[in-house]
C-alpha cells in the first residue's frame, strides 16, 4: 500500500521521504516508483519503529535537513505476530504500530509545526474494536492474545489521533486516523491457518493496494479537510468508530503513559 501512496505522491511533484527498515526492498520500490513518475526527489532513509535508538536517528536526519514536511503519514504496522519485544522492551504491536509513530511525531512536531499547514495521517484499522487499552498490562506480559494486542495498538492509533487534534489545536497542523479497507497485502505474514482459511473466502471482496490507498491520500489531500482533525475515515469518508475509541479520558491516559514508557515530555503546547 505504502509503494502506491509514494507512488502518487510522487505524480503531485513532491519531495518524498521513504522511511524504511529494510533498505534492499525500499532501493527496488524507489527505482520502480522513479522509473514510472519521472519524479526524481524521492530518498529512502532507514528507519526502524522497533527501535527508538533508529528513529531518533532518523528524526535529526530529517529536521537537519529538511525545510519543510507537509505530510507524515504513519503507516508501518505488524499483524498479529507472536509475542515479542521491541529494542526497548515494549511488545511488539503496541511498540511498533503505537509507541514508534507516536515518538516520531513527537521529534517531528516542531518541523510540522514549522511547516504548516501540514497534516499527520494515522493508519489504524475496523480491528481497533478487538482490543482495549489494558493500562495495567500495556505490553501483554500477564496475557498476551495477538489479536486483542493488534486491536489494543490500532485503538490506540485512534486515541492518539484525537489527543494530536486537540493538542495541536489552532497549530495548523491537523491529524486523521484511516481504516483503509480490507487490502491485499503483506500484512497478513503472520496469520494462523484457520485466518487464512477465512481470508481465501472473502478475498473477492477485498481491495488492491490502490483501492486501499486512497482514503490515505484523501485524508492528505482533500482541501474540505483543512477545518477537520481529530476524525477516523474509511472509504474516502468520516466513518464511526467505537465508543472506546471516542473516550476523552482514556486518550489523555493513553498519552501520558506512551509519554512515560518513552521518557519523554509533550504536552502539547510545545
Ligand atoms: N492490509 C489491510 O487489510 C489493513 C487493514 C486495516 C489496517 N491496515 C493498516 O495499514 C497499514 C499498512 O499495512 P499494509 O496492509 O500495507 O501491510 P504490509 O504490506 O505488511 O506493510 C506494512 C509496512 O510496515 C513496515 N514495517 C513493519 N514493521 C516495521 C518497523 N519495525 N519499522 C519500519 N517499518 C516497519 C513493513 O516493512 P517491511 O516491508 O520491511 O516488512 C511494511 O512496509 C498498517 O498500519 C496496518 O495496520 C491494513
Amino acid at each position: 500500500m505504502i509503494k502506491v501512496m509514494f507512488f502518487w505522491s510522487c505524480s503531485t511533484g513532491a519531495r518524498i521521504i521513504m522511511a524504511c527498515r529494510d533498505l534492499e526492498k525500499a532501493e527496488r520500490a524507489h527505482k520502480e516508483i522513479m522509473v514510472d513518475s519521472g519524479n526524481q526527489k524521492i530518498v529512502i532513509k532507514k528507519l526502524n519503529l522497533s527501535d527508538t535508538k533508529s528513529i531518533r536517528e532518523f528524526a535529526e536526519v530529517i529536521s537537519n535537513e529538511e525545510r519543510a514536511l507537509h505530510i507524515l503519514i504513519n503507516n508501518a504496522g505488524i499483524m498479529m505476530c507472536p509475542y515479542s519485544k521491541t529494542a526497548d522492551g515494549f511488545e511488539m504491536q503496541f511498540g511498533v504500530n503505537h509507541l514508534g509513530h507516536f515518538l516520531l511525531t513527537f521529534l517531528l512536531i516542531d518541523l510540522l509545526k514549522r511547516s504548516a499547514p501540514s497534516r499527520i495521517i494515522n493508519l489504524s484499522s475496523m480491528a481497533h474494536r478487538w482490543g482495549t487499552i489494558t493500562l495495567d498490562d500495556i505490553n501483554s506480559e500477564r496475557n498476551y492474545h495477538s489479536r486483542r494486542a493488534y486491536g489494543q495498538s490500532k485503538l490506540a492509533n485512534i486515541l492518539f489521533t484525537h489527543s494530536l487534534a486537540k493538542k495541536l489545536k489552532d497549530t495548523g497542523v491537523t491529524a486523521y486516523a484511516v481504516h483503509p479497507g480490507i487490502v491485499r497485502t503483506e500484512l497478513k505474514r503472520h496469520m494462523n491457518i484457520g485466518l487464512l482459511i477465512m481470508w481465501k473466502v472473502v478475498r473477492p471482496f477485498t481491495k488492491t493496494p490502490v483501492q486501499g490507498a486512497q482514503t490515505t491520500i484523501y485524508c492528505a489531500v482533500q482541501p474540505e479537510l483543512d477545518t477537520e482533525s481529530g476524525g477516523y475515515y474509511s472509504n474516502c469518508r468520516a466513518s464511526r468508530c467505537t465508543r472506546a475509541a471516542r473516550d476523552d479520558e482514556m486518550a489523555e491516559k493513553l498519552w501520558e503513559l506512551s509519554c512515560k514508557m518513552l521518557g519523554i515530555l509533550w504536552d502539547g503546547a510545545q
